[in-house]
């Protein structure tokens, strides 16, 4: 690790974790110990959480109990189908999404009971019910009325099937998974951090994941991902793209979708979401948005020695599968909603009041002035 550098805490260590490692030098990510390559070839998004919370992956039977509690919780209590209807329309869905998380803290059936016992409830239902809430604020969003869950699909199908009202396609449905593994935890990012640190403080659960929805909805953060979709919305062929980036250089505008605080080389889940921008395009035969995505990956290299991050090939591949953009941080949402939890449990499982210092650089001394002689 280099020298950490105070501005935005680079590199400083804030702390201990056995949840998630990054290498950023070698574009490793480990959730737990397991490469995220092989959970995203061969995992569950229902497994990764398991894994995340108990830090081992389930057997069968475990899975299947697991998978169960979830699907038991997932259906949103009346109130908040109906705060969700009296939100403005025009709010975001990540505002809505924040505003609905602080809400549920207040249905909160273990009110009372901070035991880690109840906190693992509160994790599984939070799981269980943010692709619920995302699909009921889009539906709501379009004029149209929220789906209600089912019980015999995986959490990614059927997060796909609440916002459409039909069944996913195998392949959105496996392309959905994979997205949803990938986002599951990224160590100390800024909404993580956030949420660990209003635990920290022996806040609730809601309130630390109501900070971390706050968080993410930044463009530096996962808010970059719908950004990635406009500009290549603006851009618009792939002929158009090198202009584009150069005059946005030149302005010093950032191109959304690039670049990382500790990944230095590719972003491994970059890798594996520019081949399912491919794949879902050539499926759908249309793959004007993975060509443009490929052409302005090749601009940003050559004049930044830019990588894309992990919001960059998301983008479109969300796009060709015919979700608005608006919805792409919160999709980001209902898989790091996992490891959002994970970290709070972790937190109050070995919890010390997070409070660093700040240097000084205000003025020192001054004499007190009375008010009618300033
Ligand atoms: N476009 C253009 N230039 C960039 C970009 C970018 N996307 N990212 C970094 N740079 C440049 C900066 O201008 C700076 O150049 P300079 O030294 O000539 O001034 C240099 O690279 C270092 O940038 P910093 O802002 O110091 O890097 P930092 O580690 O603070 O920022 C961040 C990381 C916020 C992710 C940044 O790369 C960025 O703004 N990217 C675009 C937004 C984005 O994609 N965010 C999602 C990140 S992944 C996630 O949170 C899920």
């Amino acid at each position: 690790m280099t020298q950490p550098n105070p501005a935005g805490l680079e590199d400083v260590v804030a702390g201990t974790s056995e949840i998630c490692f990054i290498d950023g030098k070698e574009g490793r990510l480990l959730y737990r110990g397991y490469d995220v390559r092989d959970l995203a070839e061969h995992a569950s998004f229902e497994e990764v959480v398991y894994l995340l919370w108990h830090g081992r992956l389930p057997n069968r039977a475990q899975l299947d109990a697991f998978v169960q509690q979830l699907r038991s919780v997932q259906a949103l209590p009346g109130q908040v189908l109906d705060l969700i209807q009296r939100i403005p329309p025009a709010t975001h869905p990540m505002a809505a999404l924040r505003t609905a998380v602080s809400y549920l803290g207040t249905l909160d059936p273990d009110q009372e009971d901070q035991s880690q016992e109840a906190n693992l409830r509160r994790a599984t239902r939070l799981v269980a019910q943010f692709p619920t809430l995302v699909a009921a604020i889009e539906r709501v969003r379009q004029g149209k009325e929220p789906v209600a869950p089912r019980r015999d699909l995986p959490l990614a199908a059927n997060f796909l099937y609440m916002l459409r009202g039909e069944e996913p396609s195998p392949l959105h449905a496996e392309v959905m998974n994979v997205a949803l593994v990938l986002h599951a935890d990224h160590e100390l990012n800024a909404s993580t951090f956030a949420a660990r640190v209003v635990a920290a403080t022996l806040s609730d659960m809601y309130s630390a994941i109501t900070a971390a929805v706050g968080a993410l909805k930044g463009p530096l953060h996962g808010g970059a991902n719908e950004q990635v979709m406009r500009t290549l919305l603006a851009i618009g062929s792939p002929d158009k793209a090198e202009a584009w980036v150069k005059e946005a250089l030149a302005a010093k505008k950032r191109i959304m979708g690039f670049g990382h605080r500790v990944y230095k080389t590719e972003d491994p889940r970059a890798t594996i979401l520019r081949r399912l921008s491919r794949k879902v395009a050539e499926a759908a035969g249309d793959t004007r948005w993975f060509e443009i995505s490929q052409a302005v990956e090749k601009v940003v290299a050559a004049e930044k020695g830019l990588y894309p991050n992990v919001d960059f090939y998301s983008a479109s591949t969300y796009y060709v599968m015919g979700i608005p953009f608006e919805l792409y941080t919160p999709i980001f949402a209902v898989s790091r909603i996992s490891g959002w939890t994970a970290h709070v449990l972790e937190q109050f499982a070995n919890n010390r009041l997070i409070r660093p210092r700040a240097e000084y650089t205000g003025p020192t001394r001054r004499e007190w002035v009375p008010l009618d002689q300033r």
